[in-house]
């Protein structure tokens, strides 16, 4: 009795800890797997490259296809931000071969046809669907959620997002997510709600003192306040760093 009992708490374990988030701040999961671009190591193969590694349901599904093909079309503003992409579903590769093929004859929005570079990676044992928790029981067992971990140059992760089958993502949320990664780490500001690219920044702290606006009143013109800890930086600020004395 206390052996059945240790397996079912074992077995118990196990699965649980399979399916396991990797949370914001941890390293990212490593796994090997065979891809449309062979067979690759996640995420060492990408070096110091930012990476972001999407999950969708299933090959040839419609709201799949058009995410993929909204993916292919932005292809170039990740690479300008340094970042590799990568897909999984649970399918195999045969079909994820296929579904590539078809998509890449696609015409979508009339914006011409476009290669899809990134790897698309077979997961039909539900491997690494499980390593990054984007299988969720109560919705599937076997088919994974629309999940999207942004993970740095140094392999942490940076960012987790699960959406649901039915609704498609924004593919220019990934590309605007990693523009304030990279911007809050080169410089000490924050980026305020529903930020986009040169918009004003929050500043984390007091610009300024008062000896050192009258030592330099220009910083009234850099810096402006909205409310109780609610500084702000011109977006346009040649350099947003914390040290004043250059101006
Ligand atoms: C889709 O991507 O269109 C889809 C995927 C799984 C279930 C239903 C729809």
């Amino acid at each position: 009795m206390f052996t059945f009992l240790a397996v079912i708490l074992a077995v118990g374990v196990v699965s649980a800890s399979d399916y396991k988030i990797p949370l914001i701040g941890s390293k990212a999961p490593k796994f090997s797997a065979n891809t449309t671009n062979g067979k690759i190591t996640f995420p060492n193969d990408f070096g110091s490259s930012w990476k972001i590694l999407l999950s969708h349901p299933a090959d040839f599904t419609p709201v799949c296809s058009s995410e993929l093909l909204e993916l292919a079309h932005l292809q170039k503003e990740f690479k300008k931000l340094g970042v590799e992409l990568a897909v999984v579903s649970t399918d195999d590769i045969v079909l994820h071969k296929m579904w590539k093929a078809h998509l890449e004859e696609l015409d979508y929005k009339q914006r011409g046809t476009v290669n899809i570079d990134f790897p698309i990676i077979e997961d039909p044992d539900a491997k690494v669907s499980r390593l990054y928790g984007m299988l969720h029981d109560e919705e599937s067992t076997d088919r994974d959620v629309r999940g999207v971990f942004i993970i740095d140059d140094k392999n942490i992760v940076r960012s987790v997002n699960f959406y649901p089958v039915e609704v498609g993502r924004n593919m220019n949320e990934f590309v605007r997510m990693v523009e304030a990664l990279q911007l809050t780490e080169s410089k000490f500001v924050y980026t305020p709600a529903n930020w986009e690219k040169g918009d004003d920044v929050i500043v984390p702290y007091l610009p300024y003192s008062t000896a050192e606006l009258e030592a330099n009143p220009k910083l009234a013109d850099r810096y402006y306040s909205v409310g109780n800890r609610m500084w702000f930086e011109q977006g346009d600020a040649p350099t947003a760093k914390v040290d004043n004395d250059e101006e």
